[in-house]
């Protein structure tokens, strides 16, 4: 038997509870992330347990996880009901391995900052920041912060010698 009409929420109602905006439920849902019904006149209906699963996907950001992955987590808990001790014990320790990973890179990136102090040139060759052969770096959030910054930082003279 599916959820009554009671149990369904309105994408005010939705958005409202879960604190993101109309427009960010409608992205959650082209990506597969919640599912709506929909009404004989056309509107989006969505079960109550879709906070939940807005709430799993706004944690997996907060891990470091991408929508897309994000996901393919969700894929791997029930779609009907809370997820087990073990069902979520087995995506908890895949997060706490990605935690993990982004401490020790933050404090990779923390000792390479130590060094640029009071040196500021950015250059794209000689600062370890953009250290091409790290691979945490390549892999990181915060280095990819940085790196996504570099060449603008660059252009404005970092390593034009101006
Ligand atoms: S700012 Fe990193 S080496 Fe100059």
């Amino acid at each position: 038997m599916g959820p009554s009409r009671h149990d369904l929420l309105t994408v005010g109602q939705l958005a409202a509870r879960s604190g993101l905006a109309a427009s960010a439920l409608r992205y959650y849902e082209s990506l597969g992330l919640i599912r709506a019904e929909r009404t004989a006149g056309n509107q989006r209906r969505y079960p109550r347990a879709t906070l939940r699963r807005i709430a799993f996907v706004r944690a997996a950001q907060r891990v470091g996880l991408s929508l897309e992955e994000a996901g393919a987590a969700l894929g791997r808990l029930p779609e009907d009901r809370a997820p087990s001790t073990a069902e979520w014990g087995a995506v908890a320790a895949t997060w706490q391995q990605r935690i993990d990973r982004r401490i020790a890179e933050l404090e990779l990136l923390k000792r390479k900052l130590t060094g640029c102090i009071g040196c500021g040139c950015l250059s794209l060759t000689r600062c370890a920041l953009y250290n091409a052969g790290d691979a945490a770096a390549a892999d990181g959030p915060g280095a990819r912060f940085l790196v996504a910054g570099g060449p603008a930082v660059e252009q404005r003279g970092g390593d034009g010698g101006e």
